[in-house]
C-alpha cells in the first residue's frame, strides 16, 4: 500500500483540524498541525517583546528565527501532539485569542515563512502525513496526492471556536470571535506571499451542513480512493 499526502487548507476555524486528526489515526498517517508553528513563532514574538498592537519588530523578529525551535511531542496519556516552543510547551498558551490576534500578521512575514515551509517539507519527505494549514497544497506539498480546500460560513466558524474558546475557560465574546475570523481570513487571503486560495486541483468541501462524521467519512472515502 502506497502512503500519499493529504493536504488541508482551507479558512480559520473550519474544523480542519479536528478532521486531519481522524484521518490521520484512522489512516496511522502523522499529523501536523502548521497553525500551531505560526503559532508558537507569534507566541515567541509576544513574549520577546517584539509584537504589539501598533508595532512589529521584523528586523529583531528575523534575527531571533535561528534560535526559535518549534517540536510536536505526543502526550503518551492522550495520544495527541502537543506544540513545544523551545522545549516548553505551549500547547495551551497558542490557542489563546491573544496569540489569534497576532498571528496573521507574523505569518505574512515571509522569512518566518521560509524557516516553517521548510520545516513542514521535511516532514512529510517519508510521505503518509496529513497536514492542515492555509499553504499546504500551494506551496508545501504542490505534489500532494489529495487536496481538500475547506470552507464554512463566518457565522458558523465564528460559533464553533467561540463555544470551543468558552469550554477551555477563555473569558471571551461571540462579537471579538468572530471579528478576529474574518479579520484572519482578511490578512490571510490578501497577503503577498503565498495568501490563502484553493490549489487547481484541491476538492472543495462545505461543511456548514455536516456533522463531524459525514466530514469525516467523505474524507476518509477520497483518502481511501487516492490510495
Ligand atoms: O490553523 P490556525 O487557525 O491555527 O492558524 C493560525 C494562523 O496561522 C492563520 O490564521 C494564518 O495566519 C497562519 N497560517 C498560515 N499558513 C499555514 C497555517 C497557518 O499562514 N499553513
Amino acid at each position: 500500500e502506497k502512503k500519499i499526502i493529504i493536504a488541508i487548507d482551507g479558512y480559520s476555524s473550519t474544523g480542519k483540524s479536528t478532521v486531519a486528526k481522524q484521518l490521520a489515526k484512522a489512516l496511522e498517517y502523522i499529523y501536523v498541525d502548521t497553525g500551531a508553528m505560526y503559532r508558537a513563532v507569534s507566541l515567541f514574538a509576544m513574549q520577546n517583546g517584539l509584537i504589539n498592537e501598533s508595532h512589529f519588530d521584523k528586523e529583531a523578529l528575523e534575527e531571533k528565527l535561528p534560535e526559535i525551535n518549534i517540536k510536536f511531542v505526543l502526550n503518551s496519556e492522550t495520544g495527541i501532539a502537543e506544540t513545544f516552543l523551545n522545549d516548553k510547551n505551549v500547547e495551551r498558551d497558542i490557542r489563546s485569542l491573544t496569540v489569534s490576534r497576532y498571528v496573521s500578521k507574523v505569518a505574512a512575514f515571509s522569512s518566518v515563512r521560509k524557516k516553517l515551509v521548510e520545516q513542514q517539507k521535511q516532514m512529510g519527505i517519508n510521505r503518509g502525513i496529513v497536514m492542515d494549514g492555509r499553504d499546504i497544497g500551494t506551496i508545501v506539498f504542490p505534489d500532494a496526492e489529495l487536496k481538500v480546500f475547506m470552507t464554512a460560513t463566518a457565522k458558523d466558524r465564528a460559533e464553533r471556536r467561540y463555544l470551543e474558546l468558552k469550554e477551555k475557560g477563555e473569558d471571551v465574546s461571540y462579537e471579538d470571535v468572530l471579528k478576529n475570523v474574518v479579520n484572519r481570513d482578511h490578512i490571510d487571503s490578501t497577503r503577498k506571499d503565498s495568501p490563502l486560495r484553493q490549489a487547481e486541483d484541491a476538492i472543495k468541501i462545505d461543511n456548514s451542513n455536516l456533522t463531524l462524521q459525514e466530514q469525516f467519512d467523505q474524507l476518509l472515502e477520497l483518502a481511501t480512493d487516492t490510495i
